[in-house]
């Protein structure tokens, strides 16, 4: 049980934390969705109410360095555990650098299992350093690993990104990449790449959003199924050729054949690693290689191979089965001692962003705890420049519905616009995405008014903030050859908002802005909003009791 608050007993009705997805402050409002979008609920929060800056990337959220931007992961992760731990991104890089993953008996399986078979190694995942889910340098480190251990041949199965990245900089990774390849390769070892795609065509759903992305991708990596390329670059080449104005995240899927044949299809007796880090676009396609029984499309055959991830994506799941890296041990989260506390939780999103208010929020874990209601709102499959206003209002409407419900003394909820539309790359779309946001926050504090209760809101990294590739120098927006501005779909690094929506405590209640003041502080202040101390692990509270 958390302990009592002395110096305060808490809002008398529900603490509500409302997380805007990709909702950064940025430096300037060039190019910032958010500075485009008409919001006079955030407006007049931002003039009225107690607000402080958080840090939400970098060694702030357990990324490698401060030149790593946040994501939804690191993000909530933090939000709910109230505490940085080393994520997957450097748990890895250590891994690699210190030599402990080859060790490691994960590793070694998958070495001895393809050399007593054919002698293949797959790597599929996702083919960038954005470092959100995955880094290219720990695949170059794995291929030259296999090669030294004896391994005959790697083939390697490319997700083209555009999301974490520059949004047409696929070549910028591909080229090197194959050179790199053909420099390793020689009369004993022959290491290609075989297949990929476009990340959000093919392999990386998550959240059961699109189980057909799973299916293709399963048809091009293990099945060879798809228009054949000599090699990836011309893949990248003519895919583009053939679809103008197609950004690398969207491309469709290639198999690169020799003589008609695909070169890389996955076999029995493989192994296959998943280099990707990051578990929820990596848990779809773990299950169709591990689950014995499996009804989300027809595998047409399921290969005997050796699996691995490059960490366990589901800790409660225990998925996959054989990992190269331990996960963060991430406990003694919000979900977990609210619980024990015998407080009653409500958390809701849409599918796109579901998993991340209640596996990332509890610490990458899919179970509940004991009190807590989830609830998700399908969202919709199409690519969301088309569909800006997602699905807040219905967000929105479960919320309200909540608060009424006078079950829960907290409540939390995510707003997918400003990430999912920021990461099209759509500058308008993207405005319009704050201002769905916007209209549903004030539908949303309205019942919290409503209830007697407070809400904090803020956002677990930016995105909509910056919409266009900032020129290093001038920090204005980057312009191509024709005078257009270079569409960035990536996050930022810059920081998010806590804002404090308090009209019970009758002004007894502010923020204190500290230097380091980040995502894991939001824990301890909504549990002193509950009238609770802190866990000891979490880190400290900004509220401002006066
Ligand atoms: C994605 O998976 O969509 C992007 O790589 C990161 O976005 P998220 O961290 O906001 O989910
Ligand atoms: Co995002």
């Amino acid at each position: 049980m958390l302990q009592k608050l002395s110096s305060f007993a808490g809002v008398q009705g529900p603490v509500v934390v409302i997380v805007m997805d990709g909702y950064g402050l940025p430096k300037s409002d060039a190019g910032s969705a958010i500075a485009a979008a008409r919001k006079p609920t955030l407006d007049r929060l931002f003039a009225s109410y107690p607000n402080i800056r958080l840090r939400a990337h970098g060694t702030a959220v357990g990324m490698p360095s401060d030149d790593d931007m946040g994501n939804s992961e690191v993000g909530h992760n933090a939000i709910g555990a109230g505490q940085v731990y080393s994520q997957g991104a450097a748990l890895v890089a250590n891994a690699i650098a210190s030599g402990a993953i080859w060790q490691g008996a994960a590793w070694q399986e998958i070495v001895a299992g393809a050399k007593s078979g054919r002698g293949v190694v797959h790597f599929i995942g996702l083919f960038s350093d954005g470092n959100v889910h995955s880094h290219i340098d720990h695949l170059k480190a794995m291929v030259v690993q296999a090669k030294a251990e004896g391994v005959k041949t790697v083939r390697i199965h490319a997700l083209l990104d555009g999301r974490d990245v520059p949004e047409t900089s696929a070549l910028d990774y591909v080229v090197p990449f194959e050179a790199f390849l053909g420099e390793v390769s020689d009369a004993g070892f022959d290491a290609r790449i075989a297949s990929g795609g476009g990340r959000q065509y093919i392999t990386m759903d998550r959240y059961d959003a699109n189980w057909a992305m799973v299916d293709k991708g399963w048809k091009v990596h293990v099945l060879g199924e798809g228009p054949q390329f000599p090699n990836a670059t011309a893949a990248v080449n003519g895919l583009r050729e053939q679809n103008p104005g197609t950004i690398d995240q969207d491309l469709p899927e290639f198999v690169i054949g020799e003589n008609g044949k695909a070169i890389g299809t996955i076999e029995d007796g493989d192994s296959v690693v998943f280099f990707n880090f990051r578990g929820d676009r990596a848990i779809e396609i773990t299950r169709a290689f591990e689950e014995a029984a499996f009804n989300k499309f027809d595998r047409v055959r399921q290969p005997r191979v050796t699996y691995a991830g490059m960490l366990q994506y589901d800790g409660d799941l225990k998925l996959p089965a054989r990992f190269l890296v331990a996960p963060p041990a991430i406990k003694d989260t919000t979900g977990e001692w609210f619980a024990k506390s015998g407080i009653a939780q409500f958390a809701c999103s849409e599918t796109q962003k579901f998993g991340h208010v209640t596996y990332f929020w509890n610490g990458n874990r899919s179970g509940k705890f004991d009190g807590e209601t989830w609830q998700e709102i399908p969202s919709d499959v199409v690519p969301f420049e088309q569909r800006p206003w997602m699905k807040a209002a219905e967000i929105a409407d479960a919320m309200i519905a909540a608060l009424q419900s006078g079950q829960y003394r907290t409540l939390r909820c995510n707003f997918a616009n400003g990430d999912m539309v920021g990461h099209t790359g759509n500058f308008f779309a993207a405005t319009l995405a704050v201002e769905a946001v916007d209209l549903s926050l004030a539908r949303v504090l309205q019942a919290v008014d409503a209830a007697g209760g407070a809400a904090l809101i803020t956002a677990d990294h930016g995105n909509a903030d910056e919409m266009y590739e900032l020129d290093k120098k001038t920090k204005q927006p980057a312009q191509n050859s024709d005078g257009s501005f270079k569409a960035k779909t990536a996050h930022t690094l810059n920081p998010v908002p806590l804002i404090l929506y308090d009209n019970v405590s009758g002004g007894k209640l502010g923020l204190k802005q500290t230097a380091t003041a980040g995502l894991s502080n939001i824990a301890a202040t909504v549990a002193n909003l509950l009238g609770l101390e802190k866990h000891a692990a979490w880190d400290e509270s900004v509220l401002d009791i006066k």
